[in-house]
């Protein structure tokens, strides 16, 4: 399939805000259709829930932001930590320029400590985030004007749709990075078929670096998802005010509390939205009518936390190679380096 047949099937508007920066959106009808049938289904059934993906509206996206900044949410300076360390590390693995994939691009902050070293090694960087956010917007510009040898094309949409495309861009080597832990909001078997899919899309050159969050004491988990200053409550329950702004419903947030609890036996924290009374809910646009019980918790999200022998085992699995692997000096996260296997 030829890109123009990629961007066509997937009804993606191309705008060209300046030589140095583009991008691609989805149709705003398939858009608004994608949510309200996906709302419509996960609400429907016995363990009732929202996907992640849609905390990501604007407020959604700078609620994130606020998150990160938070003295309990230890992921992001963590990461960071690991970063600011890569220079010489990584280049040793760099052979040739390398394009720049980011997957879930967000406010693409510590992506800059990346286009830092790639510009020291090539003479332009060309770079593409994916995200479903429009926040993707705002960072590109942002990153343009800072990056004066820096080329962005971004994709909004999902991760799957922007893999798609990327097969098919040309065979330019990739770097592809996937930041944040947010591989942690797929289950293991969604999140056993993604990393396929990525491997799938990546030519025989391509690297990947993906950051994970590490098993660690339950106190420390569970503070970072239940913060003193309750933006991740904010964070959790934007995501039913999106839902009566885009689908027409009619929750009342007072209704609901935010709950975060650490899953010993599964080493993950989950999110949940608990309705404080018996409460029926209407969301026209999803069809649906929703009787919740007092004390029933819809899930929103997931946090996996990562061993190292389960990286190892399912980079194994998904056809990767482990070239590289760092930690900070808590060995609180990880950040890995895979190439194909074949
Ligand atoms: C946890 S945040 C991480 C942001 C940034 N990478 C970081 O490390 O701080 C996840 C990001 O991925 C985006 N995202 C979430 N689910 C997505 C999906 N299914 N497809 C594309 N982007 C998604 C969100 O909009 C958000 O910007």
């Amino acid at each position: 399939m030829s890109l123009k047949e990629i961007q066509n099937n997937m009804e993606y508007q191309k705008v060209i805000l300046d030589q140095r920066l583009r991008y691609y959106e989805p149709n705003g009808e398939r858009v608004y259709k994608t949510f309200a049938d996906e709302i419509s289904n996960s609400l429907r059934s016995n363990q009732k829930s929202i996907n992640p993906k849609f905390f990501y509206d604007e407020k959604g996206s700078n609620l994130f932001e606020k998150i990160c900044a938070l003295p309990e949410y230890y992921l992001t300076n963590a990461e960071i930590s690991i970063l600011n360390q890569l220079d010489n590390k990584i280049s040793s693995h760099l052979d040739g320029d390398f394009r720049l994939v980011e997957l879930g691009s967000g406010s693409s902050t510590k992506t800059r400590i990346l286009i830092q070293i790639l510009e020291s090694l090539q003479t332009y960087v060309e770079y593409i985030p994916i995200d479903i956010s429009r926040i993707l917007k705002t960072s590109s510009r942002i990153l343009q004007s800072d990056f004066k040898r820096l080329n962005i094309t971004g994709i909004i949409d999902e991760y799957e749709s922007g893999l798609k495309f990327l097969k098919y861009y040309d065979t330019k080597k990739n770097l592809i990075i996937f930041l944040g832990s947010s591989f942690g909001n797929f289950d293991l078997e969604d999140g056993s078929k993604f990393l396929s899919e990525i491997n799938s899309a990546m030519k025989k050159d391509d690297l990947f670096l993906i950051g994970l969050d590490l098993v660690k004491d339950k106190k420390i988990l569970e503070c970072a998802y239940n913060d003193s200053e309750g933006i991740t409550a904010q964070f959790n329950l934007n995501i039913l005010s999106r839902i009566n702004s885009e689908l027409g419903g009619n929750f009342d947030l007072q209704k609901f509390r935010h709950h975060a609890v650490y899953n010993e036996d599964q080493n993950k924290i989950e999110m949940y939205l608990r309705s404080i009374d018996r409460q029926t809910i209407s969301i026209p646009q999803a069809d649906l009518t929703l009787n919740l019980e007092k004390d029933e918790l819809i899930h929103t999200e997931n946090s996996q936390k990562f061993t190292i022998s389960n990286i190892k085992q399912i980079s194994e699995k998904a056809g990767f190679e482990i070239k590289d692997m760092w930690y900070d000096e808590k060995q609180y996260f990880a950040m890995i380096l895979l190439s194909k296997n074949d």
